[in-house]
């Protein structure tokens, strides 16, 4: 039994999904262990291009189980519709399971996520407008439901009742809106229900019999460390956890099982939404990344945010979530250029930071950087750690000092075998260390 987890090291869509599509050639159950259809994993493979929402980006691979874990918040709705796409595509859903313990998005909770961010008005956080904060806040509220409640009508209907009339006093109350229809939600509710319940299970003896056996286990996060609830960017932040730690509650893995964890982080940053985000670039070089690397987001197409590679913000993700190794995509976006820059502290006023301050501090300092030289040479065809020029070469390797973690993977390019794996750790890193 080996259960490696991904995760992201950044503001998020670090190419997760990719790496995760890559090592689930090995795996035998990937397991998706927080956020919803907040997440937007891009992966490029030979049924075609595919941005997943929910479903865990092993479904790929007729071998591997993919389950959507209990520490994820479901939209049912969007999930069918993924569903059907994958299906449209030739894609099998054999492997597909819902724990019955994951959370519902209501429609009300999509409708409270625009309200509160129009009431933040400029502090808004810039959430995807999926529902995600007011569907965690209702879990945490114990006023959720659960995906395995879609199943018992009475059940759904006296809690959906209940909930409905409570959330219609704050609407119309509060926010001068229309009242919303009981009936119809949970009608609605159940459709979705009878149209899942063959995927909706208990997930404890299927996580059991992988550990059981010698299986490979994946976990896959979504977004990344700094948009953390507890150790991000608070406020903004999303409403739970990408570390590799949630990754044993979200999924319900005993704590004493040891992880291996891919920390995946793109050769320089990129961000949506709002909160500080110090090695920001609002010039010509922040265009030619967002240009270069077709940074626009998978969800909700936002343009995003470019900068150069935070390495502080990746030391406080690798301390986090315990990386054992670093995944860096896109490192052929710098190809292009004649001087990289990385930043390696934070400063405000006379004090040097080297760790991740508070947002309120946070949101004023400057970046420290450091120059490197940049390559000037493409990339894209190469997939011996032995081609890659010295200057990337070194790129690499200053990143890994400052992050304190070695580099594993390479990413090169968007397609399959667009990767290099590096020499030292073997040719598989992940599934098989050295
Ligand atoms: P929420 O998760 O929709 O509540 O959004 C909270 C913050 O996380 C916002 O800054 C979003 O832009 C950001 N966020 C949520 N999902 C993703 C993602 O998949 N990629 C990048 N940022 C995301």
């Amino acid at each position: 039994m080996a259960v490696t987890a991904v995760v992201g090291a950044q503001w998020g869509d670090e190419g997760k999904g990719r790496i995760v599509d890559l090592l689930a050639r090995q795996a035998d159950l990937v397991i998706r262990f927080q956020g919803g259809n907040n997440a937007g994993h891009t992966v490029v493979n030979e049924y075609g291009t595919f941005r997943l929402h929910l479903i865990p980006s092993g479904i790929f691979h007729p071998q591997a189980r993919c389950l959507i874990g209990t520490g994820v918040v479901v939209n049912p709705g969007a999930l069918r519709e993924e569903m059907a796409e994958l299906a449209a595509a030739g894609v099998s859903l054999d492997g597909l399971l819902i724990s019955e313990r994951a959370q519902v998005v209501m429609p009300y909770h999509i409708l409270f996520d625009r309200l509160h961010e129009q009431r933040l008005g400029r502090r808004k956080v810039g959430t995807t407008l999926r529902g995600i904060g007011p569907a965690y806040a209702d879990k945490a509220a114990r006023t959720g439901l659960q995906m395995g409640d879609l199943l018992d009508p009475d059940y759904l209907w006296e809690r959906v009742e209940q909930l409905v009339a409570w959330k219609n006093e704050i609407l119309t109350s509060v926010f001068h809106q229309k009242p919303l229809s009981a009936k119809a939600i949970y009608q609605e509710l159940r459709e979705h229900g009878q149209a899942l319940a063959p995927y909706i299970c208990d997930p404890l003896p299927v996580l059991d019999a992988a550990l059981a056996g010698d299986s490979h286990i994946l976990l896959e996060g979504q977004l990344g460390a700094m948009r953390d609830l507890d150790w991000g960017t608070y406020p903004y932040v999303t409403s739970s956890s990408p570390t590799a730690a949630y990754a044993y509650v979200g999924v319900g893995l005993p704590p004493t099982v040891r992880l291996r964890v891919v920390g995946v982080a793109k050769a320089y940053t990129t961000a949506v939404g709002a909160g500080p985000f110090p090695t920001e670039l609002q010039d010509e070089m922040g265009e030619f990344l967002r240009e270069e690397g077709g940074e626009y987001g998978a969800t909700t197409g936002r343009p995003r945010r470019c900068g150069w590679f935070d390495a502080v913000a990746v030391r406080h993700s690798a301390r986090l979530s315990g990386f054992t190794l670093l995944a860096l995509t896109k490192l052929d976006v710098l190809d292009k250029l004649e001087r990289v820059k990385i930043g390696v502290a934070y400063r405000l006023e006379n004090q040097t930071f080297d760790r991740v301050p508070m947002t309120r501090l946070l949101q004023r300092v400057e970046p420290v950087y450091e120059e490197v030289a940049g390559w000037q040479t493409s990339t894209r065809d190469l997939r011996e750690y032995d081609q890659l020029p010295p200057a990337a070469k070194a790129y690499i390797a200053r990143i890994e000092e400052l992050v304190g973690v070695p580099v594993g993977l390479i990413s090169v390019g968007p397609e399959r075998d667009q990767i290099i794996y590096t020499p030292t750790r073997g040719s598989n890193p992940v599934m098989n260390p050295a």
